[in-house]
């Protein structure tokens, strides 16, 4: 059995230390730490759910998800990822995160395997340790999430089960390219493992840089469990909808777990997504455009610390500078919580190897962007003295 100290913290736990910092401090705190973009979500989604609720979504949906909503899913995947499901492949749950616990309770027994392409998302360490799997094993990338060959493949092993997959990449905004799924595909059917395969952050892409998904590659449909969701890419991380797509039987096995912990997602919230699907590509657009600009401007206010080094990440809304000189991040992220009222996740909860690093979320307003980056730069001057 786990205790809670055993377990890595969620970022989403900082927000009740950056709550005290407010309160002894009396002044705002600049959220970098936040993995949620501030963007308005699209104007439909509003309408749309106070409508549902007037209209009598209030009971509960099928467990899989509303049946109007993963057609409009199966298209959508089609748009966006060249990959075709039938709507039993596809099942609706309460965030992605849910459907993440779903894939690795589905799948895995004590003594599977599984394999983290590190840095990772701390919730997919935190996720088979709450379900009392033992063996799960990190293998770095090389910078910005790049696959190294040879380290994938020397950890691959028999017992080997599950590979978590991550791009665009949370903390670093690296992402896979097709050469790097096509390699990690290949010896999944090889080998037989499974691919999990977390796309929430799909449209977030810059400079010419595309998102691909594993299933649509040949060898990947077969072993290929996307998740997705409506937070990140439609700003809906309140309306709490996630969804999976992949194997026929995976998915039946994650709806009995969702028959027996939550039911169903909220049926008026599925409404207001159904919605959204009959028309989002504006929408997306215009949320991508103003993260880049942000991400623009994330990248030349880094650069006058001289301290931090940090490459352009190609996707996601996040940056994952290292410091040079800082020994351990968690004394980083307090120090500059306490000192310089910036909030960030330390490098230490995304897995080995990032010890020396922090992640920034830039999707915030401009105004809390620059207040941060010039608390960041005094920060790191008068440390550096
Ligand atoms: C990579 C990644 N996957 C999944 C999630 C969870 O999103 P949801 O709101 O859909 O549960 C997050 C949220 O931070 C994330 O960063």
């Amino acid at each position: 059995m786990w205790s809670e100290n055993d377990i890595p913290i969620s970022p989403v736990s900082i927000s009740d230390m950056v709550r005290l910092v407010e309160k002894r401090d009396k002044v705002k705190v600049i959220r970098f730490d936040v993995a949620e973009p501030y963007f308005p979500p699209p104007e439909k989604a509003l309408e749309s759910t106070c409508k549902a609720v007037l209209e009598g979504y209030n009971r509960y949906s099928p467990t899989k998800g509303l049946v109007e909503l993963r057609e409009g899913l199966k298209n959508f995947l089609e748009e966006t990822r060249s990959v075709s499901y039938s709507i039993d492949e596809i099942i609706v749950t309460p965030g992605s995160k849910f459907s993440s616990y779903c894939v690795f309770a589905s799948l895995l027994k004590p003594g599977d395997e599984v394999l983290l392409l590190t840095p990772f998302w701390s919730s997919f360490k935190a996720i088979p340790m709450l379900l009392g799997i033992k063996r799960i094993k990190e293998v770095l990338t090389d910078p910005l999430y790049k696959v190294n060959e040879e380290r994938f493949q020397n950890a691959i092993t028999k017992r080997t089960k599950l590979v978590v997959l991550n791009t665009p990449n949370n903390p670093t905004g690296g992402i896979l390219d097709k050469s790097d799924l096509k390699f990690i595909v290949d010896l999944a059917a090889e080998k037989g493992f499974y691919i999990l395969s977390d796309e929430v952050d799909w449209a977030y892409t810059y400079d010419g840089h595309v998102h691909y998904s594993p299933a649509a590659l040949s060898n990947g449909f077969e072993r290929t469990i996307i998740t997705d969701s409506f937070s990140k890419v439609f700003c809906m991380t309140g309306w709490r909808v996630g969804f999976a797509a992949g194997p026929r039987n995976i998915i039946d096995k994650m709806n009995v777990i969702q028959q027996h912990t939550v039911t169903a997602p909220v049926t008026f919230a599925q409404k207001a997504c159904l919605d959204i699907l009959l028309e989002y590509k504006e929408y997306v657009k215009t949320v991508v455009s103003s993260a880049l600009r942000k991400r623009n401007m994330v990248v030349e206010g880094l650069k006058s610390i001289t301290r931090l080094e940090s490459t352009p990440p190609p996707g996601a809304f996040y940056i994952f500078p290292r410091d040079r000189f800082m020994v351990n991040s968690e004394t980083l992220a307090v120090e500059l919580l306490n000192k310089a009222h910036v909030a960030v996740a330390p490098g230490t909860i995304f897995g080995e190897g990032s010890e020396h690093n922090f992640r920034i979320c830039y999707a915030i307003p401009d105004e809390d962007l620059k207040e941060g980056g010039e608390r960041l730069r005094v920060f790191f001057e008068s440390a550096s003295t």
